[in-house]
């Protein structure tokens, strides 16, 4: 199978790439970063369809900044609504699989059993409306795509684990014993990207479609995963604070409570390991952030 992998510099694409490359039924056709191909410009990305061939699309690019799409919701719009609608379109009409991928914050985070997939959506930030209208315009334009919703990502790239090992970097340089604050009252799955990305390959192998909720196994709060990544990166000795979100005003509200329920993926045979091993396995890969520390710890 040739693929054509967009956002290829980000967490998931580049777990994408690496993963395409290292499998010998699989072949990488292209990996367009940002700076490669802009998802909204549509002349670009025919080109590449026309030129590339690939027989699937995994679309990994999306504007991620979740507070910045409450200032700048027109942006988020193009990018995470208008660009994957587009991009539906010219797959379907060029026999083209496409996977799409959305996320936990379509929905509201009221509920307190994990969301399955036919539950009805009601985000609650700018950039949970656009993912969701992104959905949306996939499935009106290509029936048959594959959409995967993920949650609470961490891999190569920006993320919350990263932030959080160089918050505890930066206390030790320094030399404070301040302690780190983190909100304990959101609960959601963290997802190891290069997990999603070897789990997004088995779903297309078994030609699955429509919406499917994928995570890795367990529920967390904020707090916990911070306190996990700095127990196992050697920062035991470093205090976080528990807070609660109206303690941390931020311009994008959040969903209290986004577990997904990723039983439809596990029928279909998808292994999920616990979000702790998947962490584990993160801080000591290539990609973990520990790695810049060096001797500090
Ligand atoms: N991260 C999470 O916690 C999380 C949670 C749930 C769902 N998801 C979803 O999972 C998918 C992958 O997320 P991720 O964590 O891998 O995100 P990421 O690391 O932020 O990667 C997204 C990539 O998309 C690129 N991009 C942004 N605008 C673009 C454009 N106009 N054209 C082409 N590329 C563009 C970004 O490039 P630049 O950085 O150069 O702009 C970046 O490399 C996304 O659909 C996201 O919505 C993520």
């Amino acid at each position: 199978m040739r693929w054509m992998v967009t956002g290829a510099g980000g967490q998931l694409g580049r777990c994408l790439v690496r993963r395409l490359e290292a499998e010998s039924r699989h072949c990488l056709a292209v990996a367009p970063a940002h700076a490669d191909l802009d998802l909204s410009d549509r002349g670009s990305l025919c080109e590449i369809l026309e030129r590339e061939r690939p027989d699937v699309v995994a679309n990994a690019a999306a504007f991620t900044f979740v507070d910045r799409c409450e200032t700048e919701p027109e942006l988020a719009h193009r990018i995470n609504a208008e660009a994957p609608g587009v991009l539906a379109e010219e797959c379907e009409g060029r026999g083209i699989r496409l996977v799409h991928v959305s996320t936990d914050y379509v929905f509201d985070g009221r509920a307190r059993s994990p969301y399955a997939e036919g539950d009805p959506p009601a985000p609650t930030s700018e950039y949970g409306r656009s993912k969701l209208e992104g959905e949306r315009r996939v499935e009106a334009a290509n029936p048959s795509a594959l959409i995967l919703r993920t949650s609470w990502v961490f891999g190569p790239g920006r993320n919350f684990v990263a932030t959080i090992v160089h918050a505890a970097g930066a206390r030790r340089a320094s030399g404070t014993g301040e302690p780190l604050r983190v909100v304990d009252d959101q609960f959601g799955s963290p997802t190891y990207a290069d997990d999603l990305a070897g789990w997004t390959i088995r779903l297309v192998e078994g030609e699955a479609s429509g919406v499917y909720h994928l995570a890795n196994r367990g529920i967390a709060t904020w707090w916990e995963v911070a306190r996990e990544a700095l127990d196992r990166g050697g920062f035991s000795d470093l205090a976080i604070e528990r807070v609660a979100t109206s303690e941390f005003p931020r311009p994008a509200p959040r969903p209290a409570w986004s577990v997904l329920d990723c039983r439809k993926a596990d029928e279909a045979g998808i292994r999920r390991r616990g979000w702790r091993e998947a962490l584990a396995a993160y801080l000591e890969s290539d990609d973990s952030p520990l790695r810049a520390l060096g001797e500090m710890r």
